[in-house]
C-alpha cells in the first residue's frame, strides 16, 4: 500500500458527462434524497467510474496518461434509466438494465493494458454505477429515472481529493474517443 501524502494522489478513469447530463442525474439524486434519506452527491461531481487505481505516487499518471492514448475506441451514446439500491454500502445508484457492449469493451481494453503494466485493477465483473446517493436508509420505492441520454465522446483520468466535506474530484486529463 502506499501512503497517502502530497505525492501521492487517488486515481480513477471515468466518463465524466456533459453538465445536461449531471444535472438530470443530480435532479434525480435530489428527488430519491428526499424519499430515501443520505446525502445526494451534487450534481457536478457526478460520473461513472471506469477503472479505480487507488492511491498512486503521482509520477505515475505520466505513464497512465500513455496507455489510456493508446486505447481506441469509437464513440458511442447510452442511455441511464435505472436505480438500484446496494444495502450492503447504503450507495443508491443509477445504472442500465446491462453493460452497453462499447463500455464493457471500453473497460476491459483498459484494464488490459494497466494490468499488463503492472497496475493493480479490480478483479471483479464490472457493473457500471452511477453513485447518487451516499448513506442511504432505503431503497426507493417511488423516485424512478428517466431515461437519460448520455453521449460517450470521450473518457477522463480522474483525481479524488479529501476535502472537509467529502471529496473533490478534479479532470487531470480528458481523452477523446474515435468517429
Ligand atoms: P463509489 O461511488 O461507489 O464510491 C472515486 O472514488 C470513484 O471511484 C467513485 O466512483 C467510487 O465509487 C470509485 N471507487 C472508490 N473506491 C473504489 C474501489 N475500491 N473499487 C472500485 N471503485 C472504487
Amino acid at each position: 500500500m502506499v501512503a497517502r501524502s502530497a505525492d501521492t494522489a487517488r486515481l480513477f478513469f471515468a466518463l465524466w458527462p456533459a453538465p445536461e447530463v449531471q444535472r438530470a442525474l443530480g435532479d434525480v439524486a435530489n428527488r430519491a434524497q428526499r424519499e430515501c434519506g443520505g446525502r445526494a452527491v451534487p450534481a457536478r461531481n457526478i460520473h461513472l467510474t471506469l477503472v479505480f487505481l487507488g492511491d498512486l505516487p503521482r509520477d505515475r499518471a505520466a505513464v497512465l496518461e500513455t496507455l489510456a492514448s493508446a486505447v481506441k475506441v469509437s464513440r458511442f451514446a447510452m442511455s441511464v434509466d435505472r436505480l438500484e439500491y446496494w444495502r450492503h454500502n447504503r450507495i443508491l445508484w443509477a445504472g442500465m438494465d446491462a453493460c452497453p457492449e462499447p463500455l464493457q469493451s471500453l473497460v476491459a481494453r483498459m484494464q488490459d493494458s494497466l494490468s499488463d503494466a503492472g497496475f493493480r485493477c479490480e478483479q471483479r465483473p464490472y457493473v457500471p454505477h452511477i453513485t447518487l446517493l451516499r448513506n442511504a436508509r432505503q431503497a426507493p420505492a417511488k423516485t424512478v429515472c428517466p431515461a437519460i441520454a448520455w453521449p460517450v465522446n470521450g473518457f477522463e483520468l480522474v483525481e479524488s481529493a479529501p476535502r472537509e466535506r467529502g471529496r473533490e474530484y478534479q479532470v487531470l486529463r480528458s481523452w477523446t474517443l474515435g468517429g
